[in-house]
């Protein structure tokens, strides 16, 4: 259908390529209808890390939580007919939708409430299908930037020469109808150390996830993670931050004077490796004091947002293969 009448902003073509570019908008910032001017950054980081655990409890992928709007984190706005009064906030996320979801077959305008889920799955009632694409690419920009975030769909997002390109599959967990993107994450290297990751039987073992903020990974990897940061044993532990955030491993860095350097956690993806922002690895959750976006799931792994800051991720669902680059700022296009 029409659907190209209903996205008001195309950021950016090259020649012979199509495609619409769209801003991501976080939750929290300025421009988001959630804003709120009078909490801080750190409040929001705080806030995004409650929504985060709320999202994944109790079980990591239970229908109320993923379907939840409120819960989640980006959102892209949708003009149409290029008219303000209809512009409709849009929440995103890589799922399918789960059958009876509000929003019917998937095309954004004609529902009368002002926040809905935008599916990004590779299915018939998706975003996707509607655009008939069937790449999208995005670049998350840190909490604590005031820039958008923004999403490319179709040619335009296409990542010429990426630094990982590795199989993109799509899960769906038992009794359910979301789907997911999945890749295959083999390790975990820090410093010296190296930590396997249990693979699933066909398909990957971590779920792609940018509508929440933290990553959730297996206890035994998620321990030995830790004990790597700690042996390092360059900041002391603020364990009552821990404790009122829910986060398991939080240092205290006012003695440092703010300065905090640790060893990046690099992901190795069959023999291609990944090394990830430590911008996004630990965030200030409040003055002084950095913790690791990374906790214990009881059932999937899910990459969340935090970690995926400064990359550009590219889902080509033609080819099935998740493509990625690292861009610092999310601002020069790399494609
Ligand atoms: C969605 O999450 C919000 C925030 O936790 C909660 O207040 C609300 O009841 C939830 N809605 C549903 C339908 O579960
Ligand atoms: C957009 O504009 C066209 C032409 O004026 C009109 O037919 C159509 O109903 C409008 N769509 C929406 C969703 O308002
Ligand atoms: C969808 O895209 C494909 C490949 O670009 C094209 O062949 C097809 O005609 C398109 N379908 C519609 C309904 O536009
Ligand atoms: C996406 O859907 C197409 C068409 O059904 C299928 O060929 C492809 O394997 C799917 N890719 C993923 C990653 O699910």
């Amino acid at each position: 259908m029409i659907i190209f009448l209903l996205f008001s902003l195309l950021l950016l073509t090259r020649p012979g390529e199509s495609g619409l570019g769209l801003d991501l908008i976080q939750r929290d910032s300025a421009s988001s209808p959630f804003y709120d001017g009078s909490l801080s950054s750190f409040q929001c980081i705080q806030n995004a890390i409650q929504r985060s655990l709320l999202f994944a409890a109790p079980s990591p992928l239970n229908p109320a939580s993923t379907t939840n709007s409120s819960l989640k984190d980006y959102m892209m706005t949708i003009t149409v007919n290029n008219s303000l009064s209809a512009l409709t906030w849009f929440t995103v996320d890589t799922a399918g939708f789960p059958a009876g979801a509000p929003c019917g077959p998937c095309y954004p305008y004609g529902t009368s409430s002002s926040t809905g889920l935008v599916s990004l799955g590779n299915a018939s009632n998706s975003l996707l299908s509607s655009l008939n694409m069937t790449t999208f690419a995005y670049c998350l920009q840190s909490l604590d930037s005031q820039a958008n975030s923004q999403i490319y769909f179709g040619d335009v997002g296409n990542i010429l020469l990426p630094l990982i390109s590795t199989p993109l599959y799509t899960a769906i967990p038992p009794g359910q109808e979301n789907s997911y993107y999945c890749i295959n994450l083999d390790s975990i290297g820090i410093g010296k150390e190296t930590i396997s990751l249990p693979r699933s039987g066909a398909g990957g073992n971590l779920i792609i996830e940018p509508s929440t903020f933290l990553t959730y990974l297996p206890p035994d990897t998620v321990d030995a993670i830790i004990e790597c940061f700690e042996t390092f044993n360059l900041y002391p532990r603020a364990y009552d931050v821990e404790e009122e955030t829910g986060l398991l491993l939080c240092f205290d860095v006012l003695l440092s004077g703010d300065y905090f350097e640790v060893p990046p956690i690099v992901w190795n993806f069959d023999g291609v490796l990944l090394t990830l922002p430590i911008k996004g690895t630990f965030v200030e959750v409040q003055q002084g004091v950095q913790c690791l976006t990374i906790v214990k799931t009881s059932g999937y792994a899910i990459w969340g947002s935090a970690l995926q800051a400064y990359l550009n991720i590219e889902y080509d669902l033609k080819k099935n293969l998740c493509n990625i680059q690292l861009n610092d700022n999310c601002l020069s296009s790399p494609y």
